[in-house]
């Protein structure tokens, strides 16, 4: 279990002033000035020697992201976009840090952008986040005031920062369609290459990164990469945020070290399973986009990247979503389809038409109103949709079906069966006649 005197959080549950004053006190905004006047390339290699993997769902090395900036500055200036959008099913992490630790992200961003040669950061919200942007903008106001950033600031890097209010499209999560919103644009993803380190926002060099991959790097700076680096496993190190939701005892969002197991996680922090380990059935592990997992896989896995991908689903923003035996797991999967189908934002064919289409077949499966032929049908449509996409939506959109098929297959098949029993059902009873 993660040590106190290893938490980044420590105002995570807003028992304490979020504002400048208590951030002060929780060591916020100490030695900033120090680590910008190191230069980039030490930023850069501390975060990459720290080993941070980008906590917006793919794990993408900070470090690395970061060196991707043009080392010099050319015609364009170059930004810095904070992806505070959070609208993935199950997560609620990078709200309560905006609520309750803003500065930590506020601190963050002039670092970050001094590392990458920006003076300029956006902050884009979620639409219905309106606490989350009155506690950011305030902080943001109390930094400038104290001329912590903005111009001939004390920490010696200028730096602006805006807060943008998007209007609650979960596409707009997705970093190029964030990018087009910023521009004043449908949110609609733009082809990649190029990407956006060459062409960002405005056509400038930007770099996209995560509330959460942010909020930590200043705290990175101040303990030293190896401190961050010792915490976890190889290739998964540091403290993280896990949104603990669904059949548990007690929901929470907790920081804990990456790779806990998942037993461990649930019992020391969430008060175990509902009715107890045996009414265990399955897990979301990380937001509804990655392929859940059945109870007995899971129980001992370490919650980090590698092991999650071993088990073909994913560690993603760290929404656990935990499903006790009452669980429909159909109707579950088909209201996540719904979710995906009202998502779309309808460039690509397969993504449009191939997300309507699942849904209305998972509705069906969920009532048992189906033919068994047609899961593999589906299956099919998934595996067409998957990697065929502009943007990771239509792969979010195949997984978790995916994953009920593969680990679940029988229960669909129950379904279609007990449906089929039913004399009320008289397509079902003339099927059986014909059978
Ligand atoms: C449909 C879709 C929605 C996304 N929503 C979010 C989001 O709300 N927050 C986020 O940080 N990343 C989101 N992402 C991932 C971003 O595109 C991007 O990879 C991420 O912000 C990079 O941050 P990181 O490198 O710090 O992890 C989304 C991706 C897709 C495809
Ligand atoms: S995959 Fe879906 S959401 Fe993404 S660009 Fe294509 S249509 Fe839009």
């Amino acid at each position: 279990m993660l040590a106190d005197k290893d938490r980044i959080f420590t105002n995570i549950y807003g028992f304490h002033d979020w504002g400048l004053e208590g951030a002060r006190k929780r060591g916020c905004w100490s030695g900033t000035k120090g680590f910008i006047e190191k230069g980039r390339d030490w930023m850069v290699n501390e975060v990459k020697a720290s080993g941070l993997r980008g906590r917006g769902g793919a794990g993408f090395p900070t470090g690395l992201k970061w060196s991707f900036m043009p080392k010099v500055i050319g015609e364009r200036p170059h930004y810095l976009v904070v992806n505070a959008d959070e609208s993935e099913p199950g997560t609620c992490k990078d709200r309560e840090i905006l609520r309750h630790e803003p500065h930590l992200l506020v601190e963050g961003c002039l670092l970050a952008g001094a590392a990458m040669g920006c003076h300029t950061a956006f902050i884009y919200v979620r639409g219905e986040f309106i606490r989350e942007r009155e506690h950011l903008q305030a902080a943001v106001d109390q930094a400038y005031e104290a001329r912590l950033i903005g111009k001939n600031n004390v920490n010696g890097w200028d730096f602006d920062i805006v807060v943008h209010h998007g209007a609650g499209a979960y596409i707009c999560g997705e970093e190029t369609a964030m990018l087009e919103s910023l521009e004043g644009k449908k949110g609609q993803p733009r082809m990649k290459p190029p990407f956006p380190a060459n062409v960002g926002l405005y056509g400038a060099p930007t770099t996209v990164n995560n509330v959460e991959s942010i909020a930590v790097a200043g705290t990175i700076m101040r303990r030293g990469a190896t401190w961050f680096n010792s915490i976890g496993r190889p290739n998964n190190a540091g403290t993280k945020l896990f949104c603990i939701s669904g059949h548990v005892n007690r929901p929470c969002v907790v920081e804990e070290e990456l790779g806990i197991p998942f037993r461990e996680l649930i019992e020391r922090h969430a008060g175990g399973v509902r009715g107890g380990w045996d009414n265990l059935l399955a897990v979301i592990p990380g937001g509804s986009s990655v392929r859940m997992v059945p109870a007995a896989q899971i129980i001992d896995t370490p919650m980090d990247f590698d092991s999650l991908s071993k088990l073909r689903s994913g560690l993603g923003t760290a929404a656990v979503i935990v499903m006790d035996k009452s669980t429909d797991l159909i109707k579950a999967i088909a209201r996540l389809a719904y979710f995906y189908k009202h998502e779309s934002c309808g460039q690509c064919t397969p993504c449009r038409e191939g997300t309507g289409w699942m849904w209305r077949v998972m509705t069906r499966m969920a009532e048992g109103r189906a033919e068994k032929r047609e899961i593999d049908m589906l299956l099919d449509v998934t595996k067409q949709i998957e990697g065929h996409t502009i943007c990771a939506l239509g792969d979010a959109a195949a997984w978790p079906i995916q994953g009920l098929i593969a680990h679940f297959r029988h229960v669909i098949e129950e379904r279609i069966d007990q449906y089929a029993a039913n004399p009320d059902h008289d397509g079902a009873v003339r099927r059986i006649a014909a059978e």
